[in-house]
């Protein structure tokens, strides 16, 4: 009888969607705010991770993907589009599936991690490399959307941001406020640009009026303007990373040539620009840059201290918080949430690496108990 029902009924009366809207679900949304022991300890402030890993497609994007197909779908389209660093395209290929929409995805060829593609493939979707960037990937997206009949899925459409500002909507209901800091990775900037929507929906008294009812503006019937009590006391600091090769906010520019391990937020110029810089600054907060080798460290400390497996690009968020902390910046007694966006299985080859970047080999044994023992390195108890 509890069942999660997805982000959209959970949240309807914030979302841009009426009773009549036909939603596309496969019920994401409602994942786990898990307490970091070790970064608490760390830190000195109570430090919460969202593991948004825990959706359906393994990634964050899941939440904007349900708002952008239903919208799609109220549109009439019959046909969608993207551009991905990899999470977006495995989001948009299941999502579409449900729909009975076809699915385009264009992603930088050679860049996106095999367990994205796999899902994009899988889910039937027809799959274009391109020679290029994911920057260069949106752009013709963008184009193809604006001259044939194919309908956008990526963050500029304002249905994935709705879709995405449930976030800050779940842990405020969680915690009961919002944390004292939001830390999160930043690539295209949406999902900071939607978690500061978000917390600031829920931190006034906000009146939905969605002129046209649709969720893309589609023109259906229009929705009956609501006004809802504010639900916290408190805005959060947001603090954002980059990946030092793919920093275009901490740079002031786009970079035209981004390059990272982290190809999740391999991106040099990011569609979300003014909302992201208002999340920054409106918040008192900052958006900063951190290493690969920082990024591959805090992928570690969340997979062997906390005993949460993310992929690369998630990590950039905690790689920021030990940064922080090493330069004396993480106030003490506070509550931070740190959102790790995308399941370590999408990228697993990097837990196969040692610190020191060796490769990890795993210990063969005879097929005996003694020898298992052996390799245990277990003495006998009889
Ligand atoms: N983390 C992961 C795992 C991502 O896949 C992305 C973006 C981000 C963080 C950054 O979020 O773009 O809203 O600032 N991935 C997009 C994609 C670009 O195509 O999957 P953002």
């Amino acid at each position: 009888a509890h069942q999660w029902r997805g982000v959209i009924r959970e949240y309807a009366d914030r979302l841009p969607v009426t009773e009549s809207t036909r939603i596309i679900t496969l019920g994401e949304g409602g994942t786990p705010l898990v307490h970091a022991q070790k970064l608490s300890e760390l830190t000195g402030s109570t430090v919460y991770l969202k593991v948004e890993g825990m959706n359906p497609t393994g990634s964050f994007k899941d939440r904007g993907m349900t708002m952008a197909m239903t919208a799609a779908v109220e549109a009439g389209a019959k046909a969608v589009v993207c551009a991905s660093t990899g999470n977006t395209s495995a989001s948009a290929a299941a999502y579409a599936t449900s729909a009975g929409l076809t699915c385009a995805v264009l992603v930088p060829e050679g860049k996106i991690a095999m367990g994205k593609l796999s899902q994009a493939i899988a889910h039937g979707a027809t799959l274009l490399q391109v020679d290029g960037n994911f920057d260069d990937c949106l752009e013709i997206a963008r184009k193809l959307a604006d001259t044939y009949p194919v309908f956008l899925v990526n963050s500029v459409n304002p249905a994935r941001i709705e879709g995405q500002k449930t976030a800050a909507f779940e842990i405020v209901d969680a915690l009961g406020d919002a944390p004292d800091i939001h830390v999160l990775p930043v690539g295209n900037a949406g999902n900071i640009s939607a978690y500061w929507k978000g917390y600031k929906e829920y931190a006034t008294e906000t009146t939905y009026s969605f002129p046209k009812g649709g969720a893309d503006g589609a023109d259906s019937a229009p929705a009956e303007p609501r006004t809802l009590p504010a639900v916290s006391t408190r805005l959060p600091m947001m603090w954002g990373f980059q990946a030092a090769g793919a920093a275009p906010f901490v740079a002031g520019h786009p970079i035209t040539h981004p390059e990272t391990i982290a190809t999740a937020i391999r991106i040099g110029n990011p569609a979300s620009w003014e909302t992201a810089v208002a999340a920054r600054d409106e918040s008192g907060g900052l958006i900063d840059a951190v290493s690969d080798d920082e990024i591959l460290s805090a992928h570690r400390w969340l997979s062997s201290k906390e005993g949460v497996f993310v992929e690369p690009g998630s990590a950039a968020s905690v790689a920021g918080l030990l940064k922080m902390h090493e330069a004396g910046k993480v106030p003490q007694g506070k509550t931070i949430v740190c959102t790790v966006t995308g399941h370590g299985l999408k990228d697993p080859q990097w837990a196969l690496k040692t610190a020191a970047g060796e490769d990890v080999e795993p210990v063969k044994v005879g097929n005996d108990v003694v020898s298992v023992a052996a390799a245990l390195g277990l003495e006998s108890a009889a």
